[in-house]
């Protein structure tokens, strides 16, 4: 069975979400571990009182993108017994850019959420992006990790409706909603060996 390994920052309910459902869809993965850049990552202690290990590795005062704090990550997974072979990496509001090498380390096998559909509104604050816009719907997608920011290959998709009374909040709320519901299913896909990457595509069986 394949291991899962999920990268927080913060609040991590995309995190609680998946380890959930993991348990109660019996998706066919290990929850092995849960890894935070920031010590007083409120997901910790989530992540604890379900069972699942953790470990901090912190981050501060190196830059994103850096192999100098990526191969810390990778020592970390390699002490768990964590291979480009056996695992499934979801970032789930960890905020920091991967370095290429880690991409490339393990390729087709990192997936994150973005709270916009891709390839609107990449980066930060998407749903004050799309807000600022006055785009009439947004939404979250779950997206393969390439070497770019939030421009790997799609997974799923899901769309919300802004009204004119909408604001960040409600926005975020909204869709925050929505990506609680197809994180854990991109998972399932995964763990099924269900998602094929075909280029820029992914191919869902
Ligand atoms: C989510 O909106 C996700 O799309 C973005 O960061 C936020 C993380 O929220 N990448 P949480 O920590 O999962 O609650």
């Amino acid at each position: 069975m394949l291991n899962l390994v999920i990268l927080i920052s913060g609040r991590g309910s995309n995190m609680e979400n998946i380890l959930k459902a993991v348990k109660k869809n019996k998706i066919p993965i290990k929850p092995l571990l849960v890894i935070s850049n920031k010590p007083n990552a409120k997901g910790l202690a989530i992540a604890q009182k379900l069972g699942v290990k953790t470990e901090v590795v912190e981050s501060d005062g190196l830059k994103g993108g850096n192999w100098e704090y990526d191969s810390k990550l990778v020592s970390v997974l390699e002490k768990h017994r964590i291979t480009p072979q056996n695992c499934l990496i979801c970032l789930a509001g960890f905020m920091r850019i991967m370095s290429p090498e880690f991409i490339r380390h393990y390729k087709g096998r990192i997936m994150n959420i973005h709270p916009a559909i891709l390839p609107a509104f990449p980066g930060l604050h998407s749903q004050r992006q799309a807000l600022e816009y006055g785009v009439k719907y947004s939404g979250c997608t779950v997206h393969f990790v390439d070497e770019g920011v939030d421009t790997g290959p799609i997974i799923l998709q899901s769309v919300v409706k802004i009204k004119n009374s909408d604001t960040e909040e409600s926005i975020s709320k909204k869709i925050l909603k929505e990506e609680h519901k197809i994180y854990p299913k991109a998972v399932k896909l995964f763990a099924k060996g269900k998602i094929k990457i075909d280029g820029r595509k992914t191919i869902i069986s």
